[in-house]
């Protein structure tokens, strides 16, 4: 796999910036962009019309791509609910055509798939568990995982939830939180959502690992600690020596105006911790990397962007 052609779509956006950037010392990257431009250093940009086949054969026949890492969608759970044509699109059909894409190119795909498929009824949720989706952006995100791998059967699909340092025009859930503490502002955190997150450096770790040792099918690449966004926030506060009495407690179930997200978006990593034999790794230890790369070169050019 070593110095093959990669592909990043939603290359403006948080977790396409970071593969791009991840990869770009080890292979020719091309990300693909939409509404946003933004320029990267040692990868390529291109305007590409993710739903037009022609356009996406021309583009992966071009830079021989070995690899289409499909990060594009619409994320806005917000969003996705008020205009769910839109979230169709935007999250199934390009889904669809970018996997028939990389098929006809003979390249593999990496999609990248949510925690929020399910109706968050039970404790924690395998790759086996039935998906049970509760709003429109959960029930896209599960019907896109169905398209992808009907058109590229060796697909690799992630679900995953993951933080980060984000680029100005993107903040991450990390940033916000941290944000909101240096500038000594008061934020609500959920107690009663329970969740899996992982570090976005692991995730794509884990991502281009599963590609070079041949795996496809789902996976859930997630951290391996249980814990609500509440707590999350107040670790997080702690790895960076921030105080936490600004954090304050509050519970979705409270929030009648909100869309409806399921409680618990726990994922089991078991299958990915058995195929690559270890753990992604411990929240406090992905929480010291996230500290450590605030000043580093690679990190400080998404962030500014
Ligand atoms: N962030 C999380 O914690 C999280 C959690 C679970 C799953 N995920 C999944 O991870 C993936 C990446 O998330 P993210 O947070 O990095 O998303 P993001 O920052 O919102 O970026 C999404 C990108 O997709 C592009 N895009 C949207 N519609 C497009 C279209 N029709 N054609 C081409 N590009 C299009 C956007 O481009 P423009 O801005 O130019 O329109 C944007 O660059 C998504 O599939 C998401 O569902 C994310």
């Amino acid at each position: 796999m070593n110095g093959l052609p990669i592909l990043v779509t939603g290359g403006a956006g948080l977790l396409g910036l970071h593969w791009a950037a991840a990869c770009r010392e080890g292979h020719p990257v091309t990300r693909t962009l939409h509404q946003r431009n933004l320029p990267l250093d040692g990868t390529s940009a291109v305007l590409l019309d993710l739903s037009d086949p022609d356009a996406l054969d021309r583009a992966l026949g071009a830079a021989r791509v070995g690899c289409v890492v499909h990060t594009a969608g619409l994320t806005s759970v917000e969003r996705c609910e008020q205009d769910p044509g839109a979230a169709e699109h935007h999250n199934v059909k390009i889904a669809a055509c970018v996997a028939a894409a990389a098929e006809r190119a003979g390249a593999a795909m990496i999609h990248i798939s949510t925690d929020h498929l399910f109706d968050g009824k039970a404790e924690a949720y395998d790759e086996d568990s039935p998906v049970s989706p509760i709003n429109v952006y959960g029930a896209t995100k599960a019907r896109a995982e169905e398209a992808v791998l009907r058109a590229h059967p060796r697909a690799l699909v992630l679900r995953t939830n993951f933080y980060g340092w984000g680029p100005r025009h993107r903040p991450s859930f990390s940033d916000w939180v941290l944000d909101a503490l240096r500038q000594d502002r008061s934020l609500r955190l959920f107690t009663d959502i329970r969740y899996t997150p992982i570090h976005i450096s692991a995730l794509i770790e884990i991502g281009m690992r599963l590609w070079a040792t041949g795996q496809s099918g789902i996976f859930h690449a997630v951290g391996d600690d249980v814990l609500s966004k509440y707590a999350f926030g107040v670790h997080l506060a702690k790895a960076f020596g921030l105080p936490t009495n600004r954090i304050e407690a509050a519970r979705l179930a409270d929030e009648t105006e909100l869309v409806r997200r399921p409680l618990s978006m726990a994922l089991s990593n078991s299958r990915l911790h058995k195929a690559l034999g270890q753990s992604p790794g411990s929240l406090s230890n992905q929480l010291s990397l996230l500290r450590h790369q605030e000043t580093t070169p690679a990190i400080t050019e998404i962030r500014n962007l």
